[in-house]
């Protein structure tokens, strides 16, 4: 598998890396109906299989469940597995004691002395200022609790403050984990892309086949399940306007000897600076995921995907 750097740090993940959202979470993903345990578990071997062996995770998803089993599946093996997961700031959290036993908690959950990537989940700064937050990260990365600091759901100008703040305890901003795929490239337009490369953070990009969509296999008759059979984009009318979207990638998916959502995540790691982090529910998809790697579309391709999918910019 490709490995690519976290940001400027010296860490190097792989640059396809799995997102867990889905492991243990009934509220959205419905966890517990048609998937389980056994899936997730299959899902995290088949990723390691696949050579993944980068997990995105949050101490909110499945409310710590998700980083439960990221820690009981590290330990059936003996393969060095890189982990994210995620700071929520919320409300109540009003001083640097409540950061400091977030990660505590999370390293318990994991089972680890040290996390690859420590993330504030989505930028609030009315209760704690970046400040502060930044500045009881930093101490954490020198405590060796956490190996690198990222940011999610961050502007271009927030990401900006943080990388300034960090840069006055000479520790780079690693990543912004936001959400980029050929149905969602606001990234682009709202100068995030562009300041990520220009400062030499990384790119996360969350729900890179717009959660499912990209894989072409939902249709009027199939209604994915979970929170998202309210989301007009499954709806019929949704899935007629990102039809040519679909059209094009089912062709270089025949082109290339791929899948549709192998295409889609491909486009997303030819940007340059990016990592997918798909989520996969069971085997067959993270296996699917991992497939989109090694390999790269054409110029000409690219721009195909890039003109189809400008009504996303
Ligand atoms: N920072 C943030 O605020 C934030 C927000 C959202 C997500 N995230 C992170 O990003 C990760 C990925 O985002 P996401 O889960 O929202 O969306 P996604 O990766 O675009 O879509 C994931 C879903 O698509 C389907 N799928 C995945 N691979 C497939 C394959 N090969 N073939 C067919 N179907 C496949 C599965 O659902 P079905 O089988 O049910 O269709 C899966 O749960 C999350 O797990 C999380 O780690 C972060």
């Amino acid at each position: 598998m490709e490995s690519i750097k976290l940001g400027k740090t010296d860490l190097e993940v792989t640059i396809i890396g799995i997102g867990t959202w889905a492991w243990g979470d009934k509220f959205f993903w419905n966890y517990g109906k048609q998937y389980g345990a056994s899936q997730v578990q299959e899902a995290f071997n088949a990723s390691l299989e696949a050579g993944i062996t980068f997990f995105d995770t949050a101490e909110v998803y499945g409310l710590g469940e998700s980083e439960k089993f990221l820690g009981n599946f590290s330990k059936q093996t003996t393969q060095p597995i890189d982990i994210a997961t995620k700071y929520a700031p919320l409300p109540w959290r009003i001083s640097p004691q409540a950061v400091t036993d977030a990660i505590n908690a999370s390293l318990k959950r994991l089972q680890l002395n040290t996390v690859t990537l420590y993330q504030i989940h989505w930028p609030f700064n009315f209760i704690m200022s970046q400040e502060t937050l930044l500045n009881t990260l930093a101490d954490a990365v020198q405590a060796g609790k956490i190996k690198s600091i990222g940011v999610s759901n961050y502007s271009a100008t927030q990401m900006e403050e943080a990388y300034n703040i960090l840069g006055k305890r000479d520790i780079p901003l690693a990543v912004n984990q936001v959400q980029y795929s050929l149905l969602y490239r606001q990234i682009e337009t709202k100068g995030i892309k562009q300041k990520a490369d220009e400062l030499g953070v990384t790119i996360l990009a969350y729900s890179p086949l717009a959660q499912g969509l990209l894989t072409g296999k939902y249709t009027p008759e199939t209604k994915p399940d979970g929170a998202r059979k309210f989301d007009s984009r499954f709806s019929g009318q949704g899935l007629t306007k990102i039809k040519p979207v679909l059209d094009l990638l089912f062709n270089l998916a025949a082109k290339y000897q791929k899948t549709p959502g192998q295409i889609a995540l491909n486009w997303l790691i030819c940007q340059g600076n990016v990592i997918p982090i798909p989520g996969a529910k069971n085997a067959q998809q993270a296996k699917e995921n991992g497939g989109a790697a090694m390999w790269r579309l054409s110029s000409e391709d690219l721009k195909e995907l890039e003109t189809v999918s400008r009504p996303w910019l």
